[in-house]
């Protein structure tokens, strides 16, 4: 389904044509959703740079354009106001045919997308035996949702959890593990370890206070990349036992990925250094095998390298983000591979994508982006840490809400002197407390850095997960007080738009459509909760203003579809952001 702004720009495209030949085709109209509600609902801005160009008066070229437009079926008689701006109003008529089209339409008149890319997003991507902190939660939210959107506008979508599962720290775990759980090692029964994050602070005591063990670490490094046997064995403990860890935490929000960590890439690598040998990007420094790329400089302004092969000839994270980007672009075909980490990053990734540029590696038709997010802070600004200044758990921090949500809808359910069952609080008190950390955290500009706040996110009034998941009730108890079926209203029902709620209304929910596709362009998923909270108030002012239940046919029966359209816009778009609706909260 065409938006109503893209229907507009084709009519302006033909009356251009019309009134000043071919050579207008394709001149923007430069059409702009009204400041003022009160002259209209867009406003086209072309006529005064077409005046200075056709050297007329741009109130002479708005009327020319007028009198060539074609809108008659959209929109009432458009006007001239101001230099020569044209005000367009929309027709209540075309309104109520829209809003009735996408109200049967089951994907609410979203359109696919036309030329549907392969898309390599790579998020998440914590840490084998560290901690997986909130920027980690941050990046599986955000790229969760940007996958979601992606996805359900059509596009084939890869969901890359590029996992740390290599490294020299692998050679001080592994020594450590041989010395305390030596049966690890032989036998292929699967061990407990315990807390991993304990154990890789006991690993690095060790090796930080002993020589001998440092050395003994250093040829476990060696022999996990000869691939002996014992040690490979205990590698893959210590993933196992990770990827269990990691795995309590998707299943709690509910996070599909692929795992393809580091190590998947080791056997790529050597070719990586061979192939910008062969191109002759390769410079050595100080043992090192280097490439230099202009504009990065370190803190003196020298220019600075990136290492793809180290002086003891190991690789590191950029060679294998190398290997990465050509395996992406070769293997899956990606047209498009964007990385969701915070913006710490952005310097790595800017200069391994200047290197893959320079060496060719990337075609013209591969478009490869870097979605930075910026940090999680505590709420006195500075990065989120718990009280004793350690970093905070996930799970701990996903519980916390959990519990906090369930001790509000006790305090409720006393007020409200309602009965629940067990079942019901804890159901709600999950689903509220996980759909208030994704939306905190997805309702702000990504690039920003957000304060954890849980009375803010918990808080059913504002732009928070309660205030839109309580619009989504709403209509539900107006469903169970009518006792109305929704997927089997009247099929002749019409869409009557009359009050201005009802308009604003209207208008908004014909928006969606526009939000996902700027989301598919710019990967702010934060429209698409501006949107939703626009919504959730626009329809709780139609909600108040307009009886639903209580009014008379035809106008029962549109407002009803308005509710059920207003619902199930916010059941999608929250969905797209990874949240759940409820029926009853
Ligand atoms: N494991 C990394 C970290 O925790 C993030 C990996 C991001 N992806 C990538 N291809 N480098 O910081």
């Amino acid at each position: 389904m065409f938006s109503t702004t893209s229907k507009l720009k084709a009519r302006f495209d033909k009356a251009f044509t019309a009134a000043f030949g071919e050579s207008a085709s394709g001149i923007d109209p430069m059409l702009t959703a009204a400041s003022n509600p009160n002259f209209g609902d867009f406003q086209c801005n072309a006529a005064m740079s077409l005046g200075k160009k056709l050297k007329k008066s741009p109130r002479a070229i708005a009327q020319t354009i007028i009198e060539n437009l074609d809108i008659a079926d959209i929109c009432e008689t458009p006007e001239i106001a101001g230099p020569g701006f044209i005000n367009l109003k929309l027709k209540p008529a075309y309104l109520e045919a829209e809003v009735r089209a996408i109200a049967i339409d089951p994907r609410l008149g979203i359109s696919q997308i036309e030329a549907p890319q392969r898309i390599a997003i790579d998020f998440s991507s914590p840490n084998i035996a560290k901690e997986m902190h909130v920027g980690h939660l941050r990046s599986t939210i955000i790229g969760d949702a940007i996958a979601r959107i992606l996805e359900f506008l059509g596009h084939d979508v890869i969901r890359i959890n590029h996992i740390g599962d290599w490294g020299t720290q692998f050679g001080m775990l592994i020594a450590y593990l041989r010395e305390v759980h030596p049966e690890a090692l032989t036998t292929a029964n699967a061990l407990d370890l315990g807390d991993l994050v304990a154990f890789y602070r006991q690993a690095k005591q060790r090796f930080d206070a002993d020589e001998t063990f440092k050395e003994t670490a250093r040829q476990e490094v060696v022999k996990l990349q000869a691939g002996a046997e014992d040690t490979r064995r205990a590698w893959k403990l210590l993933c196992d036992q990770s990827r269990r860890e990691f795995q309590v935490i998707y299943n709690l929000l509910d996070i599909k990925l692929t795992e393809r960590g580091e190590s998947f890439y080791n056997p790529l690598l050597p070719a990586v250094v061979e192939d910008l040998t062969n191109l002759g990007l390769l410079v050595e420094s100080d043992g090192a095998k280097c490439v230099f790329v202009d504009g990065f400089t370190n803190k003196e302004g020298e220019p600075l390298p990136l290492i793809v092969q180290k002086t003891d000839g190991g690789y590191n994270y950029a060679t294998t983000d190398l290997a990465a980007i050509r395996y992406r672009i070769e293997e899956d075909g990606a047209k498009r591979i964007i990385y969701v980490t915070d913006s710490g990053q952005a310097n790595h990734f800017a200069q391994v994508f200047a290197v893959a540029r320079k060496a060719n590696w990337i075609p013209e038709d591969v478009e490869i982006v870097h979605v930075p997010f910026g940090l999680v802070c505590g709420e006195d600004g500075k990065r989120l840490k718990t009280r004793s200044g350690d970093a905070v758990r996930l799970q701990d921090l996903l519980d916390e809400a959990i519990v906090r949500t369930r001790a509000d809808l006790e305090t409720r359910l006393v007020a409200e002197e309602r009965q629940e069952t067990e079942e019901f609080i804890t159901n709600v008190s999950e689903v509220v407390g996980l759909s208030a950390v994704k939306y905190a955290d997805l309702s702000q500009n990504r690039a920003s850095n957000y304060v954890f706040s849980y009375d803010k996110m918990l808080a059913l009034q504002g732009n928070t997960a309660p205030y839109m998941l309580y619009a989504y009730v709403r209509v539900q108890g107006i469903r169970r007080k009518g006792g109305i079926d929704f997927d089997n209203l009247d099929a002749g029902a019409k869409v009557i738009l009359q009050s201005d709620a009802e308009l604003v209304l209207a208008k908004h929910l014909l928006q969606l459509n526009e939000v996902l596709g700027s989301v598919d362009g710019d990967l702010l998923p934060n429209r698409i909760c501006q949107y939703l909270f626009e919504l959730s108030q626009k329809f709780n002012q139609f909600f108040e203003q307009c009886p639903v239940l209580k009014a008379e046919e035809p106008l029962r029966s549109s407002r009803l579809i308005l509710c059920d359209l207003t619902a199930r816009t916010l059941k999608l778009g929250l969905g797209l952001l990874g949240i759940q609706v409820l029926e009853r909260m």
